[in-house]
């Protein structure tokens, strides 16, 4: 297809023309990346386990080789569901493959499958639920059925002084987040790749023998140094898209809500659907989420650039507090200089989580013109974060009871039978 063309060896890794500053990222992925970065003074880079620089979200539409979400789709959204989400409005979710066909396929009466996942390398915080509250907003609206996969694999596997049990125990409270976001147990599935890899085993093994390392080298960047388990791993990540067809007994289009750091999956797995008899994965992809330090990084092993859904009131308070903005220095200066709101995490989270268009619109020119003082937006958002965390938590603590209704084969997450003799 002509989009994959752009990116003909699907490294999305080549050298960056000069970007414009589009904002603030975070690195998600407290992971080792498995080959330098390769990135030249005011560029960006980005892969599944890092993201460097400041990112320039329409050059990588370019160099990944998607698509905006331009008015046609949104135009064509608004047929089928009546309203377009928030997070598409404020360009949260920016970027698709596909999306048009899924579209298209669900007005003919064919339905889709989504399938999202989480890597459990720590708690969830408060940028990683957004993609979730879009996954379930899409579950509702479109009655799709979900398939949710825990990378647990992953994350020993790709970063460095890992060990299962503290894996197995953020698996455990990343689940009761999942399901604090209300997804609907009848219609989604977690599977836990270590727990429930008979599940995936089958067709990953069909799709790692159509990939070969030269590919696997030249998309994710791995080298002779990278450890065999990480290179193996890219097809148990790609059998989830083509679950659905074998659970329906037909061929059954799946859309991936992710963020667009996860594109590297879907483009070697797309490249090898049809020739397996699958629809290729669609995806619709979101931006990156800004940490609350300077410099972007938002990181479980740094709990302090992080609101975690775990954090009581009076943590989150003090966080938003020494929280970093686009402020100037003093109140003088920030009265006649007004602040920078593009380079604001306090700004990007009411932004995108929290205010109205019209709020949103008036924050920015109250900041830029220098009428706002950043203690100001810092209330603001303790007092709109504090009740969202409350009610996650909540919803958290009665997600203990729910786990069986949630997992592959119905039952506890210890429930692996041990290997016995008589
Ligand atoms: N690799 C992802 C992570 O580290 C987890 C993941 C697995 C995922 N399957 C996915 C994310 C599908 C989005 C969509 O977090």
């Amino acid at each position: 297809m002509v989009q994959e063309k752009k990116d003909p060896d699907m490294t999305g890794r080549e050298e960056y023309g000069s970007s414009k500053e589009e904002g603030i990222h975070s690195v998600e992925f407290a992971t080792h990346p498995p080959a330098p970065s390769k990135i030249s003074r005011d560029d960006f880079n980005v892969t599944p386990w890092e993201v460097v620089g400041s990112v320039d979200y329409s050059n990588l539409i370019e160099k990944f080789g998607t698509f905006p979400i331009n008015e046609f789709i949104i135009d064509k959204i608004k047929k089928i569901t009546g309203e377009i989400h928030p997070f598409i409005k404020n360009k949260f979710f920016f970027s698709h493959r596909d999306l048009d066909l899924i579209l298209k396929e669900y007005e003919k009466g064919n339905r889709f499958y989504l399938y999202t996942g989480r890597g459990p390398s720590g708690q969830v915080h408060l940028g990683h639920l957004m993609p979730w509250i879009f996954t379930k907003y899409l579950q509702d609206k479109f009655d799709a059925k979900l398939i949710f996969q825990i990378t647990d694999d992953e994350k020993f596997l790709f970063k460095e002084n890992s060990n299962f049990e503290s894996i197995h125990k953020f698996t455990y409270e990343n689940i009761l987040d999942i399901i604090a976001m209300g997804f609907n147990p009848k219609r989604t599935r977690i599977i836990i790749n270590t727990r429930d890899i008979k599940y995936l085993y089958r067709i990953s093994t069909e799709i790692a023998k159509r990939i070969t390392f030269s590919t696997a080298k030249a998309v994710f960047g791995f080298d002779n140094s990278t450890n065999i388990g990480m290179i193996g791993f890219p097809p148990i990540q790609g059998a989830p898209c083509f679950l659905p067809s074998l659970i329906e007994k037909k061929p059954t289009p799946v859309l991936i809500p992710a963020a667009i750091d996860q594109d590297p999956y879907w483009r070697v797995t797309r490249d090898i659907a049809e020739k397996m008899g699958y629809p290729k994965p669609a995806q619709i992809h979101s931006k990156f989420i800004p940490g609350l330090t300077s410099g972007g990084k938002m990181s479980s092993s740094r709990p302090d650039t992080a609101l975690f859904t775990v954090n009581n009131p009076e943590t989150i308070e003090k966080k938003v507090k020494n929280t970093f903005t686009g402020g100037q220095p003093t109140i003088t200066l920030q009265r006649k200089l007004g602040g920078n709101a593009d380079i604001c995490p306090v700004f990007w989270y009411l932004n995108y989580l929290f205010d109205t268009e019209k709020e949103s619109q008036e924050r920015y020119h109250d900041c830029t013109s220098g009428n706002l003082l950043c203690g100001e937006c810092k209330n603001d958002m303790i007092n709109k974060v504090i009740p969202f965390m409350k009610d996650i938590q909540i919803k958290r603590e009665k997600a203990k009871d729910m786990i069986c209704k949630f997992t592959v084969d119905g039952k506890d997450l210890n429930a692996d039978s041990a290997i016995e003799f008589d």
